[in-house]
């Protein structure tokens, strides 16, 4: 039962060691030894790492790993890791590579890491007039945001563009200035956050006006990666196959509802691969779906068409603002060895794998609805987990699993019965 003297007030929690915290938690929730265990088991992560990483830490949370196998991107074989609780996404990914590896597999390109960073002007009562005279100091705003940052211009990094919109509000007009940035191996954010603080006075002096917001904009449309792949006819089970997931491809672009779904589905390749290497799986999921519905409408991520021949043709385009330096990516061991497993030295190259493993998990989704439907798949994993959560351990893990999927029900509540008639027949 849970405590009804519990208090949210701790003061000084925040600087207490992280054994102090987890006892003091304990105390307040009436967490018992196993939790306190739980709790203190960092794993793979040193308590201290996570402690500096984020505010109040009292434990860390596992996901587990795993290698996305089969896929050839730019002609080269590469194993990718993926951080994902869902089962089926590893092994969905594995299968849609497999089958375009014999048309060479996935080809990338991507538009180079410009980031985009944002300051608002408010109370200028000639924004045209002041829009023109920010755009006349593209120069000394250039100078402005280098100097901000001298080691991103170091390695070839820095100010590369300026564009000033007046925007029409509920509060009247706004002019927002963009600063476009190159932010090479960096996702970007403190960078360009910085370069928007810096230049923020200096648009206030020129136009007599008052600056709010400085930051980033995660709609990273000027940082975006494409995925191509093609499935020949004769890997995907014909022609049958092929029109039935490109006219799952249609109900997604017509329609959010569906669209959301699909590109969810995406999201489970892009954001594991995202997770794994240790870059802000937030930052890619908000600029996705933000281009997404870039058009006024939300729509597919992903686009499908067959070629010539009659093959399956698969095309990605998607905002995908990934840094190697910096943040957890550097920071967390994990993170470290995936980038190491991959073979990427350079963010760019990571985000076109990542785009890759998007669109052969949305060939993979679109695949399976198609055809044998999701739960098929699903189910076979999932009872495996099911069996898990009714107590199965070791092989009787297994036994059961193959059992709820003999009988097509996987639920709790019948594997539960089931491992009581195992556990009853051995006794
Ligand atoms: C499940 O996590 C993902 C799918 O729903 C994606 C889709 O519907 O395209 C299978």
């Amino acid at each position: 039962m849970s405590k009804t003297n519990i208090t949210s007030r701790i003061p000084g929690f925040h600087s207490m060691s992280v054994e102090a915290r987890i006892a003091r938690l304990a105390e307040l929730t009436d967490l018992d030894e196993a939790a306190i265990a739980q709790l203190s088991n960092t794993g793979n992560l040193e308590v201290e790492t996570a402690d500096r990483m984020i505010e109040n830490v009292v434990g860390t949370m596992n996901i587990p790993v795993g290698v996305a196998t089969n896929l050839i991107v730019d002609g080269r074989e590469i194993l990718v890791p993926m951080a994902t609780e869902e089962s089926s996404v590893v092994a969905a990914v594995c299968n849609a590579a497999k089958q375009c590896r014999s048309a060479g597999g996935i080809a990338t390109s991507s538009s180079g890491p410009l980031m985009i960073a944002q300051v608002q002007l408010l109370g200028v009562s000639d924004p045209e007039n002041a829009r023109f005279k920010i755009l006349e100091r593209r120069e000394e705003i250039k100078a402005i945001c280098d100097e901000t940052d001298p080691v991103l211009l170091k390695f070839g990094g820095g100010f590369r563009d300026l564009e000033v919109r007046v925007l029409e509000t509920d509060d009247g007009p706004m002019v927002i200035t963009h600063l476009i940035v190159d932010t090479g191996d960096a996702m970007g954010a403190n960078a360009v956050n910085s370069m928007a603080e810096a230049v923020g006075p200096r648009i206030e002096a020129w136009t007599g006006g008052r600056v709010l917001l400085r930051i980033l904009s995660n709609l990273a449309d000027r940082r975006l990666v494409r995925a191509r792949g093609v499935w020949k006819l004769e890997n995907i089970g014909g022609a049958e196959v092929r029109d039935g997931m490109l006219s799952a491809f249609r109900f997604a672009d017509a329609d959010p509802y569906r669209a959301a779904t699909h590109n969810k589905g995406i999201m489970n390749g892009v954001t594991a691969v995202v997770m794994a290497s240790g870059n802000d799986t937030r930052a890619i999921e908000a600029g996705a779906h933000a281009f997404a519905a870039r058009s006024g409408r939300y729509r597919s991520l992903t686009r499908w068409e067959g070629d010539a021949e009659g093959n399956l043709v698969g095309l990605l385009e998607m905002p995908m603002a990934v840094g190697l330096v910096g943040g957890a990516t550097k920071i967390h061991p994990t993170a470290q060895t995936a980038l190491k497993i991959m073979g990427v030295s350079k963010a760019d190259e990571l985000a076109r794998v990542i785009a890759a493993v998007g669109l052969a998990q949305n060939f993979a989704a679109l695949k399976v609805l198609a055809t044998t439907g999701v739960q098929k798949g699903h189910m076979s994993l999932h009872a495996k987990n099911i069996a898990a959560m009714a107590g199965a351990l070791g092989e009787e893990v297994e036994l059961v699993a193959a059992k709820l999927k003999e009988m097509g029900k996987v639920r709790v509540d019948i594997a539960e019965r089931l491992l009581a008639e195992l556990r009853g027949g051995k006794a």
